[in-house]
């Protein structure tokens, strides 16, 4: 059975990481057009390398929590029937142990230079304007997907979605796009839907399936349902 499943801030909350949109969301405190915009970088970049260098620090102190392990325990047993599509820019898939995962919207431990269009690894601040490691000039923001630009990897996840026989989606709410109509998509090569959220999203409809709760009490159970058969 081929499984593509689509992850969000929700797979993230219980480690610590807040999600965007809820009550102690991220855009409860910043506005998106300040910090999450190619338009708010060349007007301030200063106010936005200050709001990743300060995620980029923070996924440092957490860790996967069982949602993110019972994924890679799924992964040990479908390898290549897994595809693993995240939302998320912190590393707790890996960390976990996954390796087919697309990071769709990029990586927060990855920096980008606007000049070479080089991503490299990093770790570190940017917020002090260091050079390219490739071409040295300094011109380097955070390697993450804003609004109005494309996200990273489309073709790779339309053909998955296209070949799944099930997709599940994970702590999102299901309001942003491309990654919201995601389901439809799969349904239209056939796949069964099923959506693990903490509470019904916007797109709840479109699932065959939806059940609530916590992703770190959801996911272990359904994974264990999968590799027991019963799915
Ligand atoms: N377990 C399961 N689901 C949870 C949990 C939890 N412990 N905590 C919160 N959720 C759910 C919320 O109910 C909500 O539906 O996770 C969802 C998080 O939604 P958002 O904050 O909107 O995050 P997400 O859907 O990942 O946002 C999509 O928007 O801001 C952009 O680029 C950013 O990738 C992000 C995209």
């Amino acid at each position: 059975m081929k499984i593509v499943v689509l992850t969000g801030a929700g797979i993230s909350a219980e480690s610590g990481v807040p999600t965007f949109r809820d009550a102690d969301g991220l855009w409860e405190g910043h506005r998106v057009e300040d910090v999450a915009s190619p338009d708010a970088f060349d007007l301030q970049p200063s106010v936005v390398h200050r709001f990743y260098d300060a995620r980029r620090a923070a996924i440092a102190g957490v860790a996967p929590n069982p949602a993110h392990l019972a994924l890679a325990r799924l992964e040990e047993r479908l390898g290549d029937d897994l595809l693993v599509v995240t939302q998320n820019i912190d590393d707790l898939h890996e960390r976990a142990g996954s390796t087919r995962i697309v990071h769709m919207h990029g990586e927060l431990r990855s920096a980008l230079c606007r000049a070479c269009r080089t991503r490299t690894p990093w770790t570190d601040d940017l917020g002090d304007y260091p050079p390219c490691p490739r071409c040295g000039v300094s011109e380097l923001r955070p390697d993450v997907v804003w609004f109005g630009e494309v996200p990273y990897e489309m073709d790779r996840i339309f053909e998955a979605l296209y070949e799944a026989d099930l997709f599940v989606a994970i702590g999102t709410s299901g309001v942003v796009y491309p990654a919201a109509a995601f389901v439809q998509f799969a349904a239209g090569g056939g796949a069964r839907s099923v959506e693990l959220n903490l509470v019904a999203s916007d797109v709840s409809g479109d699932f065959d399936e939806s059940r609530a709760g916590p992703a770190g009490q959801l996911v272990p159970a359904w994974v264990d349902e999968v590799l027991a058969g019963e799915l």
